[in-house]
């Protein structure tokens, strides 16, 4: 144990001290002797001229020092009934020998692969097989739709595809190589092979260009670990924007690995040989860093869940999972927790197992709402801490930092920031609020390791939408307050970006879904609030002029159509289940849509009105619809 304050401020006064030594934990080809390029502002690069491979700090490491039977991944999968462990020696062989099927069909350094695939250990295999080759793997979340899978195969242009042939939702076999298919025929760029996963729930029919996974892997020849720049990126992660487009957020192989073994120990007090469960998945970042990365980068034992909190079979499984494998640390969202609490609200599941060796649950994803942090401290016991972060980031920037000091817990922050990043809350006016004021959270340039360099193949993009705002700070697009004690509390998205069930989306994609009908002439998309899933997208939506609604069912009709049109574009993560028929959209004079005023109105906190409202009478017609909507 050591002291916050003490190592947070040598990560100030020393920052190229800290993370060389924080680096000294990887093994590196060539070590790096400088820690940060700073020559290029706002660009910046860590441990510039050091060289290492990912996976082979991921893996071979600590079997060459003698650690290859202590578990790596173990697999526990409810709806398949499957449960199954990897040693360290063994996950590095199906990594080496899958590295040599990518090699097979055409895949090297600095290709891209775009990996489609639901929690099974293959997802992870092919993850590292890439990194293992250098290659830049961009794992695409299952629950999006074709047309979002496409979006990403043309922006990073892989040279092959790893997927399977289906994911099992809840009791659901979801088939995912017809919409793969789907998604390759809607690109304008033409993959190379895709290799896919067969499994019994459902076998896909495979093309021209389909490589069998097992099939391949019976011939594949071991890839050794290719060193590569500490600068390259070691994987594009699309993430929602304001706009339809989704974000190529980059991240580079040695800052990165550097910051998340650094985390390990710190934050979530794991060590070698210790056991982790993260409940998310690998489609996004919290999967990355603490499901594959993190864990196996620091020597730990790492579980892979594929079932839902609840439903797989019961309430019980997150429990009946840490008592099995002796998990010290959870990690999940808040909204896993509120739907169990849902379900069993007095614990009866969790009293049913030993958890004695559960120290620690962390939360992420979504502001923790006092009621479900009071409901797990008083099941649980332990430490429940909540850590703000976010796919740009790719680890932690504010937690209570467990291995080197548990800090006071304050209900509603996530603590105070861990070394390296220096938040702040500006104003409009691009100065400092005064302490406990609201504001818009920022973080000063540089960022540490970690951190985004860039965005993939758009530089200007990257800084038009993060950098722009206050020059010489990070727009984390949250906003919130750091109080006289340090402690930083997140109250939100200042964007257009919500939070369903822990899941980032942009309302702009649902947006141009919606607009796409032959009925509609302007809609928008909001985010209200929700008990369980924190927040859940709604539509309001505008007719064209002369458009016949005289049908009885014409707005149910309409209804299933939109929300039809968002699953099939955007995906069934997107959960659009409402979409209200309004006169007009509440605007500004120069014509912008007051969505806070709206979510306002929806939410019951009728408060907002701006003075530059164009219309008044928009709004009251609005509350009248939503006064009679369901
Ligand atoms: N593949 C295909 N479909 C998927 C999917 C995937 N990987 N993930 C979700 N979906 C589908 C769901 O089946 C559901 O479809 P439906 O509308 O036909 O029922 C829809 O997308 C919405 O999914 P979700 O929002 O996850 O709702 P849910 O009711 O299935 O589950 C929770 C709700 C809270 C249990 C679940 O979201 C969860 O466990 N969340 C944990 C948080 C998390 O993983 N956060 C990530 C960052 S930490
Ligand atoms: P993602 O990039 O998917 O990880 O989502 C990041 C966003 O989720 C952040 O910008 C926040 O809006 C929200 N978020 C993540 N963690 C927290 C948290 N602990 N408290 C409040 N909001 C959070």
């Amino acid at each position: 144990m050591g002291n916050y304050e003490a190592v947070f401020r040598s990560s100030v006064t020393d920052r190229e001290g800290f993370w060389l030594r924080a680096a000294q934990a990887l093994d590196w080809h060539s070590a790096p002797s400088v820690a940060l390029d700073d020559e290029n502002p706002p660009f910046y690069r860590w441990f510039p001229d050091g060289e290492l491979n990912v996976a082979y700090n991921a893996l071979d490491r600590h079997v060459d020092a003698g650690h290859g039977d202590r578990a790596a991944l173990i697999y526990d999968s409810p709806v398949t009934g499957t449960k199954r462990s990897y040693s360290y020696a063994q996950l590095r062989d199906e990594v080496a020998l899958f590295a040599g099927v990518l090699r097979g069909v055409g895949v090297s350094r600095g290709d891209r692969v775009v990996i489609y695939m639901p929690m099974v250990p293959e997802a992870v295999v092919a993850m590292l097989a890439c990194a293992r080759l250098g290659a830049v793997h961009s794992v695409v979340f299952g629950g999006f739709a074709a047309k979002e899978l496409a979006a990403r195969i043309d922006d990073a242009e892989p040279a092959a595809i790893v997927s399977a042939s289906c994911g099992i939702e809840g009791s659901r076999v979801i088939e995912y190589k017809p919409l793969l298919d789907r998604a390759i025929e809607l690109a304008s760029y033409s993959p190379g092979a895709r290799v896919i996963l067969q499994r019994p729930q459902a076998g896909a029919v495979m093309g021209s260009g389909d490589v069998d996974w097992a099939e391949a892997m019976k011939s594949a020849i071991p890839a050794d670990p290719v060193p590569v720049k500490s600068t390259d990126p070691l994987y594009v992660l699309y993430t929602s924007g304001t706009t339809g487009k989704p974000k190529g957020v980059v991240r580079d192989c040695g800052g990165y690995a550097t910051a998340l073994t650094w985390s390990m120990p710190n934050v979530y007090d794991i060590r070698p040989g210790q056991t982790i469960f993260t409940a998310s998945d690998v489609g996004w970042v919290v999967g990355h860093s603490y499901i594959v990365y993190g864990p196996l980068l620091a020597g730990a034992t790492t579980v892979l869940y594929e079932g839902k909190p609840v439903g797989t079979p019961d309430a019980g499984q997150f429990w009946r999972v840490i008592s099995e494998y002796g998990v010290r640390t959870m990690f999940t969202a808040p909204t896993a927790l509120r739907v169990l609490r849902k379900e069993d609200p007095n614990g009866a599941f969790a009293q049913q197992f030993d958890l004695s060796e559960l120290k620690y649950l962390f939360l992420a994803g979504e502001r923790l709402d006092p009621g479900t942090f009071g409901w797990a401290s008083d099941l649980l016991g332990i430490p429940v801490i909540d850590h703000w972060w976010q796919t740009e980031t790719g680890w932690p920037i504010v937690a209570n930092p467990a291995g080197i000091e548990l800090l006071e817990i304050k209900p509603g922050s996530p603590t105070r920031p861990l070394p390296g990043w220096d938040v702040q809350v500006l104003g409009t006016d691009s100065v400092p609020v005064a302490a406990g004021e609201d504001g818009a959270i920022v973080m000063k340039l540089p960022m540490p390791p970690g951190a985004l360099p860039t965005l993939w193949k758009d530089d200007d993009r990257f800084v038009r939408s993060y950098l722009s705002a206050f020059d010489g700070y990070y727009l984390t697009g949250d906003g919130g307050r750091i109080d006289s004690d340090g402690y930083v509390f997140v109250m939100g998205r200042t964007d257009d970006i919500i939070n369903v069930a822990g899941h980032r989306l942009s309302t702009g994609a649902m947006e141009e879904a919606v607009s796409s009908h032959p009925d509609v002439a302007e809609c928008a998309v909001i985010g209200t609030a929700d008990a369980v899933k924190g927040q859940v997208p709604r539509g309001f939506v505008v007719l064209k002029a002369g458009v016949d609604t005289s049908a009885d069912n014409y707005e149910d009709q309409l209804r299933t159509e939109l929300v039809e049109m968002v699953r099939d574009q955007v995906g069934p993560v997107a959960s659009l289940r409402q979409v209200t028929v309004v006169p007009a959209l509440p605007k500004t004079r120069s014509g912008k849509i007051l969505r806070k005023t709206m979510r306002g109105i929806a939410d019951g906190i009728d408060d907002h009105v701006p003075s530059t409202i164009d219309d008044p009478s928009v709004l009251d017609a609005l509350r009248t619809v939503l006064s009679k909507a369901p």
